[in-house]
């Protein structure tokens, strides 16, 4: 009698969830998105449990591959053959994109529910809407230029945290000389620009970062100062290691934990694995911005899209995960985990650490001074075609012996017909 009780109660739950005091139907979501390491693998879980929580079933389409370019092809075929996921991982201007061809559910509702406006800085929400209505959701913000140093491999070497590019090749020549990597390399594309946009905002400034990676005027782009951001990039290349073509940027993480290489430049995503891992900031490692961009915050913002569905319980599922995804729980572990920051504002800085908080702070006094700039290189600043024609060029310079001369003229060219 009491076994069936329970199990008529589970039922009654299961099937009369309570979401903002509606009454919802079980529903799925099939969510594509690109979080595949160590760390992201925890952060997406928080997400799947909570609307499980609710009586939702998550489907899980996981395209593996760093800066999410191989999902971003997924995605379109699967758009293509008429078959999309009901939610995905889409960036910056791309959201504009999927928005104008019409596949797209209008999120108001639950915007308007939950205060949207209100809760997500204006710069962000622009990014999710098209024509005033919200067709995305924000999830985090994430900071590109780092640095993430493992302090063992620079006391053994008797190097110092660099502060600019010079200083970093001072620390890494006494790094290899210590029979250390001293930078721990992603050799694919988009990790390269990742790399690459960083030096541009560093060396050029950020007046030089926005007419270039941001409005690509061929003018700024064929120029000295790009010359010298080519050169400074291939000038990293003799202290990365022969397994660096093609590694994994997870992997590049890896070899920092373990104290076999002494510096990784990339974004706060890598912060994801530290913690999977069990390490503490300013203990086993550390998180400074990447050389001459302390003040400088190049951003990108995880967004999900939620295509439009019939079927009724897939829908309520859909808005359940939109509605979650910007509340203060989901806020909280996901971006903790995640190594970005909340987008969501007002969130409380105590279960934050180091990095994190410097990151909070480093955002609003880089919004303040217009040093806060979009990533080109995770789609938050130009179009596809642009970013790769910015991607191609860099590729091929890096891994060739062109001249920065050629490379610049190259990508001024390469975007002005990708325009
Ligand atoms: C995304 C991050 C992700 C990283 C590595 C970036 O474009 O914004 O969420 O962790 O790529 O795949």
């Amino acid at each position: 009698m009491k076994k069936g009780f329970v199990l008529l109660a589970l039922i009654f739950c299961a099937g009369l969830l309570f979401a903002g005091g509606q009454k919802t139907t079980a529903g799925e979501v099939e969510v594509l998105h690109w979080w595949t390491s160590g760390g992201e693998a925890a952060s997406v879980a928080v997400l799947k449990e909570l609307l499980e929580a609710e009586g939702h079933r998550w489907k899980d389409f996981a395209v593996a591959g760093g800066g999410g370019d191989q999902a971003m092809t997924v995605l379109r075929s699967r758009a293509v053959a008429g078959n999309p996921p009901t939610a995905a991982q889409v960036k910056g201007p791309q959201i504009q994109d999927w928005a104008e061809e019409g596949l797209l559910t209008n999120l108001d509702d639950v915007a308007k529910a939950e205060n949207w406006d209100n809760l997500i800085p204006k710069v962000i929400a622009d990014i999710m809407k098209y024509q005033g209505h919200y067709v995305a959701v924000p999830v985090n913000v994430h900071r590109i230029n780092w640095m993430w140093v493992n302090p063992t491999v620079f006391e053994k070497a008797g190097a110092d945290i660099p502060k600019t590019w010079a200083e970093a090749e001072v620390a890494a020549k006494k790094i290899k000389a210590a029979g250390m990597i001293p930078v721990a390399w992603t050799g694919q594309p988009w990790a390269e620009i990742t790399v690459f946009e960083t030096i541009v905002a560093g060396v050029g400034g950020t007046d030089f970062y926005k007419k270039t990676m941001v409005q690509a005027n061929p003018a700024d782009i064929n120029s000295p100062t790009m010359v010298k951001c080519l050169e400074t990039l291939k000038r990293m290349k003799q202290y990365t290691d022969p397994g660096a073509p093609g590694r994994d940027w997870n992997l590049a993480t890896a070899m920092v934990i373990r104290g076999e290489a002494g510096m990784q430049f990339m974004g706060d995503w890598a912060k994801g694995e530290f913690i999977a891992a069990g390490k503490k900031p300013d203990v086993d490692y550390i998180a400074v911005a990447a050389p001459e961009t302390s003040k400088q915050f190049l951003f990108n913002v995880d967004s999900f899209i939620m295509f439009e569905v019939k079927d009724k319980a897939a829908k309520e599922a859909q808005k359940a995960m939109a509605r979650l995804i910007l509340e203060p729980k989901f806020q909280e572990v996901f971006n903790v985990n995640k190594g970005s920051i909340p987008v969501r504002m007002g969130m409380p800085e105590t279960p934050f650490d180091i990095p994190a908080r410097l990151s909070m702070k480093d955002f609003v006094a880089s919004a303040k001074s217009g040093d806060l700039v979009p990533s080109m290189a995770h789609e938050m600043a130009t179009s596809r075609a642009i970013r790769g024609a910015f991607m191609d060029t860099v590729a091929a310079f890096y891994n060739s012996d062109m001249s920065a001369q050629d490379a610049a003229a190259q990508m001024a060219k390469a975007v002005q017909s990708a325009k």
